[in-house]
């Protein structure tokens, strides 16, 4: 690690162990999470514990569902909000990682965890919090493909070597496996003295991606369809921030990206998937993202990258799969998915 990513680390470490102590000093509204979430989600965080909770900087929710039995790792998790909540979601036989390199943060993360496992009857806790940084997985104990998905909530932007996260990601994801998460994005390439003030690293905008860099990141990293499932401006709320800021746009998005071969555009082989209503607590539809919703029992049409994302990934259980790629129509129409009965051209993507 060079000597400027290591005066990030420091400079982020300070604000998160030392400057903050909570929720209430953050400046601005970036680590401040706007995501709707479903009643059964809002329940399991008003189980987690007050000071887990208190210590919450996140900006989205990445708390996928259909978890149960996963390995899930959790890159940048604090005082644990999310590990928690995923705690529940993977059950008994599956486990969560927390990995962070504030010490003060993990301090909070480890007081509370007999507490967890002993309140959602676990006879022995199935999380553990792992210093270390995210950049290097390999030093935090990660093997090649161990992790089923890979969560992370308003982390990434602080970190000075985003190629090197998104990389370890991919390597410890198992095929198929998703990284799926929230973090902050700007409209633009923000001028290096941004980048480089503390306080607005500190508060998740300095080292926010510009989203086209980021596509392309991911694109050549081999993957090509990265798709939206929430976004929500960011309020700057502070005049002094808001003043050195300009006209430079802050989203905060949650997204899923599936370690698949997947096409840099969606493809048409007249393919159908079905959801079955079989994950737990989505008994009429499945949302897998911002223009996918699948009614139970209601076939779609869908693209081939869709197809896959559904067909090899741990949601294939929970669908009825028609068809394959030996006939191809051209382009998939990416206007709203269409029922497959309707013969249009139809479903959506990107
Ligand atoms: C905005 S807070 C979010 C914490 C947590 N995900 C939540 O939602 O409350 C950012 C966290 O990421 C950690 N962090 C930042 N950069 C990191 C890195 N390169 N490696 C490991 N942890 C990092 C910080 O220590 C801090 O706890």
């Amino acid at each position: 690690m060079n000597s400027a990513s290591q005066s990030i680390h420091q400079d982020v470490r300070d604000y998160y162990g030392r400057i903050l102590q909570g929720s209430q000093d953050l400046k601005t509204g970036a680590c401040c999470s706007v995501e709707s979430l479903s009643p059964r989600m809002r329940q399991l965080l008003a189980e987690v514990h007050p000071e887990v909770n208190a210590r919450f900087y996140g900006c989205g929710a990445p708390l996928p569902t259909a978890l149960e039995g996963c390995h899930v790792l959790d890159l940048g998790c604090g005082s644990g909000r999310d590990v928690y909540v995923l705690s529940r979601l993977v059950g008994e036989s599956g486990r969560v990682t927390g990995v962070d390199m504030t010490p003060e943060q993990l301090e909070v993360a480890r007081r509370h965890q007999a507490w967890h496992a002993e309140r959602y009857g676990h006879a022995q806790s199935n999380v553990r919090f792992v210093e270390g940084y995210i950049e290097d997985l390999e030093g935090a104990g990660l093997a090649d493909e161990s992790v089923d998905v890979v969560v992370s909530n308003c982390v990434v932007n602080l970190a000075p070597d985003k190629e090197a996260v998104f990389r370890e990601v991919l390597r410890v994801l198992k095929p198929g496996g998703e990284l799926y998460f929230s973090d902050v994005f700007c409209d633009r390439r923000l001028p290096q003295a941004l980048q480089d003030d503390p306080v607005l690293r500190g508060e998740c905008l300095g080292g926010a991606l510009y989203t086209e860099d980021f596509r392309r990141l991911l694109g050549q990293l081999g993957c090509a369809d990265v798709r939206g499932v929430a976004q929500a401006p960011v309020p700057l709320l502070d005049p002094e921030i808001e003043a050195k800021i300009g006209f430079a746009r802050f989203t905060s998005m949650t997204l899923r990206v599936f370690k698949l071969p997947l096409e840099d555009r969606c493809e048409d082989f007249g393919q159908v998937a079905t959801y079955l209503g079989t994950i737990p607590d989505q008994p009429h539809a499945f949302d897998l993202d911002d223009h996918h919703r699948f009614e139970t029992g209601r076939p779609l049409r869908v693209c081939g990258n869709t197809f896959d994302m559904l067909g090899k990934s741990r949601l294939a259980r929970h669908f009825r799969l028609e068809g394959d790629t030996s006939r191809h129509f051209g382009l998939f129409d990416c206007g709203p998915a269409q029922p497959a009965a309707t013969g249009t051209a139809a479903g959506a993507c990107c």
